[in-house]
């Protein structure tokens, strides 16, 4: 969250992503004056987590200065489920800690799966 890019909103957010080999990827949300165009936390740490080699995600944190439990986006919930289970925990935080956790199944139930794809 200290390394976010948001002029904008004024709303910066840090998310972190823990993979069972104990590696951690992080993101913040990165703005632009083309306010659309602008990202989340959640989708700068999935940058980080993929170009750093992958691997199993065992836990999701998120957390935002100005809200106490924030919870991801829908556009960013649909790309965590595209590398977690729905078992994969989600910690909803503040800038003490953990608030609440959830899993990602509840924070996405019905969520829509690439299998269908193949
Ligand atoms: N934001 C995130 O980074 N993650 C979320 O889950 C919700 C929203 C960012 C996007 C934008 O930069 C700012 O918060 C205000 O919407």
């Amino acid at each position: 969250m200290a390394k976010a890019y948001a002029p904008y909103s004024k709303f910066p957010v840090g998310a972190a992503l823990l993979c069972e080999d104990g590696r951690v990827f992080s993101g913040a949300n990165i703005e632009v004056a083309s306010y659309p165009e602008g990202w989340c936390a959640e989708t700068t740490a999935l940058g980080h987590y993929i170009m750093g080699g992958g691997g199993r995600i065992t836990d999701i944190a998120v957390t935002a200065e100005r809200m106490a439990r924030i919870t991801p986006c829908g556009g960013c919930r649909q790309r965590l489920a595209e590398f977690t289970q729905p078992d994969t925990r989600l910690h909803l935080c503040d800038e003490t800690g953990v608030v609440e956790t959830v899993t990602m199944g509840e924070m996405l139930p019905f969520g829509f799966k690439g299998d269908s794809l193949k």
